[in-house]
């Protein structure tokens, strides 16, 4: 462990050990097409200033959570970004619309904020934000038309599936499912007309990780576009744009958010011509996020990198404390040392996170366990500042059916919970009890 990191450390054997919290704030080279930024910065007031700031000029993370997009208002100073709660603007004469606003569905001011906000700190040229995760799952995929295949993982998000199953499949979109676990499989499924890599690291609940370096090495050879779903680790933890990502996305309703009160979504671009996409999707399709919604992340993720310490921190704990339960059968935590992906956890992570799936041996042990938590919340969603405690075969993965979950490994006796920031020997005292 470096001196100065400011993990906890543990020396247990099969204890969650502390990786190292280097910086991560690699952006890589920006791609932004010129003619687009020309093209476009008149017009549409999110399209100035987008080429990311060099690496070495950049303030620390948390100088940008607190600052890139949250500043000062210019005509009053507030220092919190004011809720633009307009769905129209005022035009001086006609066709010139003030800064380029126009209307609330293409743009508005407090979504700009978050947009930029959230751009820097994943290390993206831009970002566009949607009134859900699944909403900017879908605008992603709405970048791509009928016959284009996606090579996704087989252990996703359960919305995910559906949507990709139940919705797109009728726009003759393809998909193969493949464990991404092994960069080799993702070479293996493509084809012709793929498009699309989609991984979510780590997996949920599985905790399963996927090398995002080796795949989008993969990805860059066969001219497809990787797309990583980052909600699990927040851009504090991972930064898959610095290992080459294309676009990121994000459940902001997750650890972004982080208050468990409201829902959204964001896709962070690499490139103008991406974002120029979503934008266009953003104004034709409407699932924006709005002024409110888009405030309650601008604050919440002020606080990101305490709340993800902290939650790593608890994390650990919790892990060490279930993995040493003789009524725990397994548990699925990356910062265990006998986590068969350890080291790549240490290598592509600054932390492991506080989301912990463990393996009580029946529903009825699992049921029993949910019923008797009391500082734990029974609930789904996760990232927020309770623990939040779940029951995957029934809520989060329920739509896989039972063969579905059969297949990747999730069984009914599987409890995933979402370490929140209370003080952690109450959350343990609570999981001993409702074990006992
Ligand atoms: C990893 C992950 N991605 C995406 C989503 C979808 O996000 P939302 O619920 O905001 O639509 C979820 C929801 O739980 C999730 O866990």
């Amino acid at each position: 462990m470096k001196k100065d990191s400011p993990l906890p450390q543990n020396t247990r054997a099969r204890r969650a050990t502390d990786c190292v919290r280097r910086t991560g704030e690699g952006a890589r080279a920006s791609t932004n097409s010129p003619r687009d930024g020309a093209r476009r910065a008149t017009r549409d007031p999110r399209l100035s200033n987008q080429q990311p700031t060099p690496k070495s000029q950049r303030p620390g993370f948390s100088t940008r959570a607190i600052h890139d997009g949250q500043e000062p208002e210019p005509l009053t100073g507030s220092v919190g970004v004011p809720i633009y709660a307009t769905s129209t603007y005022v035009q001086d004469e006609l066709g010139k619309p003030r800064q380029g606003y126009e209307y609330a569905r293409v743009t508005n001011p407090t979504r700009d904020r978050l947009e930029k906000n959230l751009a820097s700190l994943e290390g993206g040229v831009a970002a566009r934000v949607f009134a859900s995760g699944m909403a900017a799952i879908n605008a992603i995929c709405t970048m791509y038309k009928s016959g284009d295949h996606v090579v996704c993982g087989h252990n996703l998000y359960g919305g995910v599936p559906r949507l990709f199953n139940q919705v797109l499949t009728g726009y003759a979109f393809q998909f193969t499912y493949v464990d991404t676990s092994e960069a080799k499989n993702v070479e293996r499924a493509i084809q012709k007309n793929t498009r699309m890599v989609y991984v979510e690291t780590p997996t949920n609940p599985l905790m399963a990780l996927s090398d995002i370096a080796a795949i989008a090495e993969i990805c860059r050879r066969k001219k497809v576009k990787l797309v990583v779903d980052n909600t699990f680790m927040s851009p504090f933890f991972q930064q898959p744009i610095a290992l080459g990502a294309d676009m990121v996305v994000h459940s902001t309703t997750k650890f972004l958010n982080g208050h468990s009160d409201g829902l959204g979504g964001v896709v962070v671009c690499t490139r103008q011509e991406q974002a120029e996409q979503l934008g266009f999707v953003q104004k034709a399709a409407g699932a924006i996020l709005s002024p409110f919604e888009c405030w309650l992340v601008l604050r919440g993720v002020k606080t990101l990198a305490v709340r993800m310490l902290q939650h790593d921190s608890n994390g650990r704990r919790v892990a060490d404390f279930l993995a040493s339960h003789n009524k725990v059968k397994s548990v699925f935590y990356p910062g265990l040392k006998d986590h068969p992906q350890y080291e790549l956890a240490c290598r592509q992570m600054t932390g492991f996170g506080s989301m912990i799936t463990f393996e009580t041996g029946s529903l009825a042990n699992a049921a029993r366990l949910l019923k008797r938590v009391r500082v734990c919340t029974l609930g789904e969603s996760l990232g927020g500042v309770e623990t939040l405690i779940s029951h995957p075969a029934t809520m989060t993965h329920a739509a896989l059916g039972e063969k579905g979950r059969a297949a990747i490994g999730i069984t009914d006796g599987m409890v995933r919970i979402s370490v929140g920031i209370e003080d952690v020997d109450d959350i343990i005292a609570d999981l001993n009890q409702a074990l006992g």
